[in-house]
């Protein structure tokens, strides 16, 4: 057998006396020759006291070290960053490509010759798919699952979808101290994430899709068993890899995987996250995403998963109707089936094996969807030249197409000292315009999209309104509310431009967002502005390196020096 130890040895410029030097140290943990000179699968372990949704991540490597050694390969443990969704300060996403980075590099750095990567919570999956597809080592992705449900008083209950309505409940004075402190102990009932389609279920349906992870991996609850035995078949199948050193990410990632990818996010009802991270994804390998062609395939690809927020189910009854397989052979000729996956199946073969489950109506057959429309609208428009995202499937029909009148909050900060002053001069027909909370400007984009109805409102009967900004939104967050507004306000996009009382037109069938301000006043404002000083914090470390190198959601938010060099191909 070839051992994976002998990779690298390059540091003392005399490879015979690394290895020596190697096998030395590594001995110092009882390992036999027998054991070192196997191929070699590096399990990456991204468990954390701050990291609840990874809590089953301790099961998960025993499993796959199992299946590794199963099928005569050695596994090799080694730690990386955890980030959790809702500990992460000042948001997860301005840590996902620190994330990537040390993924990507501790995948370079040390002998291997496959790797699992073991992640879900939302920005843990992108960052290693996207350290994944740079390193370009054979990979199998191993998600943590979902939650199961909660229930309280005969309802079922889940993170976060749940969270937010419930909130939204209790602000509007319909719900007492006693039971959202009830609520509170019932929303998460086990470890794993999100148990609607939020960020983290998104991403593992579409990496599924995309073949880098095992069929049922996405949907499987992360305390079921049978998420412990897919480790250990995710194991033996690395452990193949390693041995015929293949497939790469490079091999699987084509533009008919991009794009199957694109088309499953759609049919889910998926997070607007997941947009920007398969940009981000696409922008490590030669492929790009194009939003317009996005935005058409959303026109073709009706929702047909009936999950919270666009629908009603969670995540442990997609499973039991059948998983993403299921999906797939739902989804038929909207798919490029022929895709390969890192076992050698391909999609036809894997939506093929689909369980048939007589009576369930959580994916359903194309003839009767949830929308007939995919999940997500692409806009354009005076105020987002480079695009904007909606997920239509989770608005207010009757939202979709409005004008109102701009209420405008500065900055995160600005909209949580305000959105409830009683006095504040707003109704439930205004348009709600949060700013400086993109990429840059916030900075790390927080999903501070979903701005909560003034209370004022909310105690009115106010349930939703349309709200627009340059920042993210939660995927399990529902309501008319467009985001990712592109180019962002700090870095002098339209939105910047915007003030109180002017007339904004949102119109989702005509794709369109607009600043009703003729273009010569926009014009003035513009010469008006005074750009931000950068704050001080930006000076030194990782921030400086983040505010310098930042792309816009667009361009999926990774670093500007991060993406892949060369030839680009359209995956549209
Ligand atoms: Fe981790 Fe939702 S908070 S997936």
């Amino acid at each position: 057998m070839t051992s994976g130890l002998r990779k690298g040895l390059t540091s003392y410029g005399d490879a015979g006396f690394s290895l020596f030097l190697r096998k030395a140290f590594i001995k110092a943990m009882g390992y036999s020759d027998d054991a070192l000179e196997r191929p070699i699968v590096g399990i990456t372990n991204t468990y954390s006291d701050y990291n609840p949704c990874h809590g089953n991540v301790p099961e998960i490597i025993e499993a796959a070290k199992r299946g590794v050694m199963l099928s005569g390969a050695m596994p090799f443990v080694f730690p990386t960053i955890s980030i959790a969704e809702s500990f992460a300060h000042p948001t997860s996403m301005y840590l996902r490509n620190l994330m990537a980075m040390d993924t990507e590099e501790m995948i370079r750095a040390q002998p291997m010759d496959a790797v699992i990567v073991i992640g879900g919570c939302d920005k843990t999956l992108p960052a290693q798919v996207m350290a994944a597809i740079s390193a370009d080592l054979p990979t199998v992705v191993i998600p943590v699952g979902p939650m199961v449900v909660g229930h309280h008083k005969g309802e079922v209950l889940g993170a976060c979808t749940d969270c937010r309505r419930l909130w939204a409940k209790y602000r509007a004075g319909d719900m007492d101290d006693a039971e959202i402190e009830a609520v509170n102990g019932r929303l998460a009932p086990s470890v794993g994430t999100c148990m609607v389609m939020g960020t983290a279920s998104t991403m593992a349906c579409m990496i599924e899709a995309m073949g880098l992870s095992l069929p049922m991996s996405a949907t499987i609850p992360a305390p079921h068993a049978e998420r412990f035995r897919l480790a250990e078949a995710s194991g033996k199948v690395a452990a193949e890899m390693a041995k015929t050193k293949g497939p790469k990410p490079s091999e699987l990632l084509t533009p008919a995987s991009f794009r199957n990818a694109q088309v499953v996010l759609q049919a889910i009802g998926g997070s607007t996250n997941g947009l920007i991270h398969l940009t981000a994804m696409a922008h490590r390998s030669p492929h790009r995403l194009d939003l317009a062609a996005f935005d058409q395939i959303g026109r073709e690809v009706p929702v047909l998963v009936d999950l919270k927020p666009s629908g009603e189910h969670y995540m442990e009854h997609f499973h039991h109707a059948g998983g993403v397989p299921k999906l797939l052979a739902q989804l038929g000729d909207l798919i490029d089936l022929d895709a390969k996956t890192i076992t050698g199946q391909t999609l036809r073969e894997v939506a093929a094996n689909a369980e048939d489950v007589p009576g369930q109506d959580a994916i359903r057959p194309r003839d009767n969807p949830i929308k007939t429309e995919g999940g997500l609208a692409i806009l354009h428009g005076n105020l987002a030249p480079r695009g904007a995202v909606i997920k239509q499937s989770a608005a207010s029909p009757k939202l979709l197409q409005h004008t109102g009148r701009a209420v405008v909050f500065e900055s995160v900060e600005d909209m949580t000292l305000r959105v409830d002053d009683p006095d504040l001069d707003v109704n439930s027909d205004d348009v709600l315009v949060l700013r400086n909370a993109g990429p840059k400007g916030a900075p790390g984009m927080p999903e501070a999209g979903y701005l909560p109805i003034p209370k004022k409102l909310a105690r009115g009967g106010t349930k939703d309104m349309v709200r627009i900004s340059d920042a993210r939104m939660s995927g399990t967050a529902f309501g008319t509310i467009v985001l990712h507004i592109t180019p962002e306000s700090a870095v002098g996009g339209p939105l910047a431009l915007v003030k109180n009382g002017d007339m904004i037109s949102l119109d989702v069938a005509r794709r369109s967002i607009e600043l009703l301000v003729d273009a010569a006043e926009l014009e003035r404002r513009r010469a008006a502005l005074k750009p931000a000083d950068a704050p001080e914090e930006t000076r030194r470390g990782y921030a400086w390196l983040f505010n310098e190198t930042i792309m816009q959601a667009d361009e999926g938010c990774d670093f500007d020096f991060m993406q892949r060099t060369g030839k680009k191909t359209e995956t549209g």
